[in-house]
């Protein structure tokens, strides 16, 4: 007979389980994904029960879910929700979690830990659990997914994975990134190496930059106290924006096993040079948007960074020499998050043009939201013209193509994968660490009393004026390739 599942969600009462966590495992539910038994213990310190629980759960659905469904299918799927509270997370509380535990799964089963709780809080359920044994793999698999921030620097990461490991082996640790869950992020490994045609050009003998934006329209909002002590580079750049670029540089890994995937994204990143102090500040600008400081929760004289823009260098023999432009920012003019590939200028304008005549580089650009899809900008000749040319587009759209509503929730796939054991699409211990080893030096430069002022950019605008500048050095432009046309 096959085990029965547990999923136990640690911080239920808060904003991921209701926006994202149920929404997901709900529509897996649906399409008959889950496993055939299973249930799912909400633990938290908020009082409710079971069915309170369950009410205030139907209602963040049915504002974020995004999907229509019947009242059957949550009954159905509600019946399996149960709740724990405890008002405090002590060794007790954990006891009185495995008494509860005990109770429902009746038998031996499968136990998935999602810890949604902040961060302070990972090490003391982990040791909780792990102390009276609910970590052991003797009655079945035992799992727990991490949510970001894993860490706040090196130092603090290197800590959390020394305390994760005291009471877990590192094949049941799952680290959450949920840029990988996105069906666009897993496309560019299936773009780059489901078809010959790319990769022979995909190098610095064709390629001259790269730039990965991810722009989002929305301030800090109710975050404000969260974000004041993070900032952009750590709530962004450590985690997604090498994600991305990861996955643009990485060579062909030698399986899609899930350690073959995550050796050769360690490998990729541990090329990436790293840039302290004045090299830091010369590639890199940071800003915060006007009125930042005014935002609820976020200090009168704040200096934390709202935007950067990094330039980064991969020392190895595919990429060297090719800066990869990195820039994120919040309350910029539009949301969206693109990967910008910029081919070299054909060697020789060979076509009757005058001097002054430019040729025009071709650009790939591959749209990882909103209008996701992958466009290649190439030249044509204008007809009855001489010799004009103008840029023109391919284009791959998941609407198009997939139809309307193809692309899943990321938290579908994410959940999905730490329930069947497939650890391809999370963050194993030694990355965490590369990645922060190069964000680092860039964060300690920026929070050191020598650093230079924070640029201020309009919300609203596309961030900084000195951002432009940064890249204008180099003889290059910021571009947008995913809203229908090229534009700077
Ligand atoms: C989160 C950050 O990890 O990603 C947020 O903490 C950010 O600040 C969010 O808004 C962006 O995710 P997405 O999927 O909307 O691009």
């Amino acid at each position: 007979m096959s085990k029965s599942t547990s999923i136990i969600i640690f911080g239920a009462s808060g904003d991921l389980n209701g926006r994202k966590l149920i929404p997901a495992l709900f529509n897996l539910y649906r399409k008959g994904r889950m496993p055939k038994e299973f249930s799912i213990l909400g633990f938290s310190g908020t009082p409710f029960d079971h069915e309170a629980f369950r009410a205030m759960l139907r209602s963040k659905l049915d504002e974020f879910a995004g999907y229509e469904y019947t009242d059957e299918e949550w009954e159905k799927f509600s019946s399996r929700i149960f709740y724990h509270t405890d008002k405090a997370i002590d060794p007790e509380s954990f006891d009185r979690l495995k008494g509860e535990l005990t109770r429902l799964e009746n038998g031996p089963a499968n136990r998935l830990f999602y810890l949604a709780t902040p961060p302070q809080f990972f090490p003391t359920i982990v040791e909780g659990i792990g102390r009276i044994g609910l970590t052991k793999e003797n009655e079945g698999w035992r799992r727990v997914v991490v949510e970001k921030p894993f860490g706040t620097n090196l130092e603090s990461a290197k800590q959390l994975n020394l305390d994760l490991h005291r009471n877990l082996h590192e094949h049941q640790i799952y680290r959450i990134d949920h840029y990988l869950g996105k069906e666009t992020v897993q496309n560019i490994l299936y773009f780059r190496f489901a078809n010959t045609i790319f990769e022979p050009i995909w190098n610095r003998n064709y390629i001259d930059h790269v730039q990965i934006t991810v722009a989002e329209e929305v301030g800090v909002e109710h975050r404000g106290g969260y974000y004041d002590e993070v900032g952009i580079l750590r709530d962004m750049f450590q985690n997604h924006l090498l994600q991305l670029l990861t996955l643009v540089a990485i060579e062909p890994p030698s399986s899609f096993k899930d350690n073959a995937l995550r050796d050769e994204r360690v490998k990729v990143l541990s090329a990436i040079r790293l840039m302290h102090d004045n090299k830091a500040w010369e590639n890199s600008v940071l800003g915060q948007y006007r009125g930042y400081r005014d935002e609820y929760r976020v200090a009168a004289n704040s200096r934390t960074a709202t935007y950067a823009a990094l330039r980064l260098f991969i020392d190895n023999w595919r990429w060297q020499g090719v800066p990869f432009y990195l820039r994120s920012g919040k309350h910029l003019q539009n949301k969206s998050s693109e990967i910008l590939i910029q081919f070299k200028q054909p060697p020789l304008a060979m076509f009757p043009v005058p001097e002054w005549y430019k040729m025009v580089p071709n650009i790939m650009a591959l749209c990882i939201q909103p209008n996701e899809g992958i466009h290649l900008r190439f030249e044509a000749k204008v007809p009855d013209t001489v010799y004009n040319t103008r840029s023109v587009n391919m284009e791959f759209n998941y609407q198009d193509s997939f139809g309307q509503g193809s692309l899943p929730e990321a938290y579908e796939r994410l959940l999905l994968d730490s329930i069947n054991g497939d650890a391809s699409l999370f963050i194993r211990g030694d990355q965490t660490e590369v990645s922060w080893a190069i964000i680092d030096p860039f964060i300690t430069a920026w929070e050191s009393s020598d650093a230079p002022p924070l640029a201020v950019y309009e919300p609203g605008s596309m961030g900084p004026i000195e951002a432009d500048r940064f890249i204008e050095h180099d003889s290059r432009r910021w571009l947008q390739g995913c809203s229908g046309q090229y534009r700077d």
